[in-house]
């Protein structure tokens, strides 16, 4: 059997109990498993999957090892031409100058969602709308991701759907990349933060979950996730999810689309 196949049948051993979906872990997780595997000083997956039968924090853990870090700027760039045109230009006519907006990205990654709507709020709705405020919170579990969010640095392929103008207006070319300008980085406030364990800020206006808890989450897991979700939005609040994500059964019957197409959603 190829390494792949052996951790192929090593998810399958795994994930289910854990209300996991098993096929979405990619390579990296591999790496991360096999990493644990040799801090533990055991021998090879099944040697790992007895260990893990035996310990329920290692198994309560697992979700989190196996997390995937992939994320770019303005990803599914026709959701934010909407957000911006429509979803978010409605919320602030609605709010007014009363209190600031309330913006969270739950898994935020190396900072590139919460970074987007910044830019968004720059180019778009600033303009539109001046002297209004907004506050933007990225929730990230993973360390290295908030450290590389705090640098605001990037390369390559996370950058290729941002438009040439916001790319020269708002970040400085460097050796081997671009660094997102610190006025665009003070709009974020970062926080470690684990969706499994921590409380969620209160009153949102929107908030961003995609490509977590509804491309990796099963069952009773997905569905107390999703409720913890619905907890932190006000009562117009708006859930943003993946384009390729779907609210099933029974999480349809908590949230109306707003939007369909974009999978945009409201508390039901
Ligand atoms: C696949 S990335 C998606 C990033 C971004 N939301 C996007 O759609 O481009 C999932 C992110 O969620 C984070 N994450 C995973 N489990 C988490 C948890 N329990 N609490 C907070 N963040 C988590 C990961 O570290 C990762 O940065």
């Amino acid at each position: 059997m190829t390494a792949g196949l052996i951790f192929d049948h090593f998810l399958k051993k795994v994930c289910p109990p854990l209300d996991l979906d098993w096929r979405k872990y990619r390579r990296a997780s591999q790496r991360k498993v096999l990493a644990r595997i040799q801090e533990l000083g055991l021998t090879g997956f099944s040697d790992y999957v007895r260990y893990l039968e035996m310990n329920q924090e290692e198994a309560d853990a697992l979700p989190n090892l196996l997390n995937v870090t992939v994320s770019r700027f303005f990803r599914e760039k026709a959701l934010w031409d909407y957000l911006g045109s429509t979803i978010l230009p409605g919320i602030l006519c609605r709010i007014g100058s009363s209190r600031p907006l309330r913006v969270s990205s739950i898994g935020s990654c190396n900072g590139e969602e919460p970074y987007s709507m910044a830019l968004l709020w720059k180019s778009m709705l600033q303009p539109a709308f001046p002297g209004l405020e907004l506050i933007i919170t990225g929730l990230e579990l993973d360390q290295s991701c908030l450290k590389r969010a705090a640098k605001g640095f990037y390369s390559g392929k996370t950058l290729r759907e941002v438009d040439p103008g916001l790319l020269s207006a708002w970040f400085v070319r460097e050796s081997g990349g671009y660094r997102l300008k610190a006025e665009v980085r003070r709009m974020v406030q970062f926080k470690k933060f684990d969706l499994l364990k921590n409380r969620l800020p209160r009153d949102q206006d929107l908030v961003f979950c995609r490509y977590l808890v509804f491309t990796y989450f099963h069952g009773q897991r997905r569905l107390n996730m999703t409720k913890k979700i619905i907890s932190a939005l006000n009562q117009k609040g708006i859930l943003v999810l993946g384009q390729k994500e779907e609210p099933e059964f029974p999480e349809k019957y908590l949230l109306t689309p707003v939007s369909q197409a974009f999978k945009v959603y409201q508390p039901e």
